[in-house]
């Protein structure tokens, strides 16, 4: 599709928004480009889908539901994706028929952990040495050449900590290899760092740019649990990785928004970790902490609406609720706290049931 005869995209009766993926995410885009003005359209397989509540209209189809992709690409003006592990071959197909922002290349980029790696070492990011590993003798011999403690991670489909393992030389290999599934991995080694951040960047369709103010992240089991925003970086480091991170997304040809994360070393430098090509939960807090939330600048890109930096009011903290915590009717008594619950029907261990956003300035 041609994406410069289509901007800027304003609301109206036809102007529908797609949006691929029925999670939290998905919610939260559907209900800014609702206020924005615009109907939503959503793609999502049948399940326990939070954002199938907030929007126009549902088409539910598996990932490889050709029919259904093309008639729901019928149906929208353009289209973004919440899910960053849609198949290409689904998005490409998609792309031929709307705006699918971002683009499929990107997604592509994004889903494989060595591409994004490679595409990031050559936007001159240092990331952890890392292998790519095919097979058990990859990682014997890979293994060595990490003086430290290592994690092996699937080379695709991870999230929130799951498909990667701690390993060192000592470990079974064959154990771990077969824990993982026996596919392609990428081993890196594992790094002492002093703070986990994440930089958020954003790109309209009519060329204008910016970023958020930037967020620090603390993990528990390999989830988010918290993220307190903004975080003060030394003013030429936070320089030198915006400029990084826009060489990043123009080799990618990037519009939407894209979440980077990184850690800050001891000696003060900056690790690149992973991409993340769509609104990410580190940035949740500028539903309440900016004007401008992530998710109505991600409606204003795909829409080709000029966007600018975004500052925040104050500072705030958004903390996780996982699992049984969004039971937690103390939470509920303190107006402070700003809840979001994302309405999921099944409350399970290590599940992001909802947020919550509090102002600490
Ligand atoms: N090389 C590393 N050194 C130290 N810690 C790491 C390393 N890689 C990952 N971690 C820790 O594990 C967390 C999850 O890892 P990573 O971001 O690679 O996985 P993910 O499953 O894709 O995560 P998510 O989708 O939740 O962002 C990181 O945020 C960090 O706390
Ligand atoms: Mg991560």
């Amino acid at each position: 599709m041609n994406k410069l005869n289509n901007f800027p995209i304003l609301p109206n009766d036809e102007n529908t928004i797609g949006i691929i993926g029925g999670g939290q995410l998905g919610k939260m885009i559907a209900l800014s480009a609702s206020r924005a003005g615009y109907k939503t359209h959503l793609y999502c397989p049948k399940g326990d889908n939070p954002a199938e509540t907030v929007v126009d209209e549902v088409t539910n189809g598996e990932w490889d539901d050709y029919d259904n992709l093309v008639e729901f690409s019928n149906k929208v003006i353009c289209a973004t994706s919440e899910f960053e592990n849609i198949p290409s071959k689904s998005l490409e197909l998609l792309s031929n028929k709307t705006n699918v922002v971002p683009s499929s290349l990107v997604f592509r980029c994004a889903q494989i952990r060595s591409k994004e790696k490679e595409i990031a070492s050559k936007s001159g990011f240092k990331t952890p040495l890392w292998f790519l590993i095919k097979n058990t003798d990859d990682l014997i011999s890979s293994i060595n050449k990490i003086s430290n403690e290592a994690i092996l991670k699937t080379n695709s489909l991870g999230y929130d900590g799951k498909g990667q393992l701690k390993i060192d030389a000592t470990s079974n290999f064959f154990e771990v290899w077969e824990n993982l599934g026996s596919v392609e991995c990428v081993l890196e080694e594992k790094l002492q760092f002093k703070k986990e951040i994440s930089l958020m960047y954003f790109k309209s369709l009519d060329g204008s740019e910016g970023f958020f103010p930037i967020s620090e992240n603390y993990h528990e089991n390999g989830i988010l649990k918290k993220t307190t925003a903004p975080v003060n970086l030394n003013t030429n480091v936070e320089i030198d990785i915006k400029t990084k991170t826009k060489k990043l997304a123009q080799s990618l040809d990037f519009y939407g928004v894209l979440a980077i994360e990184f850690f800050e070393l001891f000696d003060g430098s900056i690790v690149f970790n992973e991409i993340a090509p769509r609104p990410h939960n580190s940035f949740h807090w500028t539903l309440d902490g900016c004007n401008t939330s992530q998710f109505d600048i991600l409606v204003r890109t795909i829409c080709g609406l000029p966007v600018k930096d975004v500052k925040s009011n104050g500072k705030w903290e958004m903390t996780n609720l996982i699992g049984n915590e969004v039971k937690n009717y103390n939470l509920y008594k303190d107006q402070n706290y700003i809840l979001n619950i994302y309405g999921k029907k099944n409350v399970k261990t290590g599940r992001k049931m909802g947020h919550y956003n509090k102002n600490i300035s």
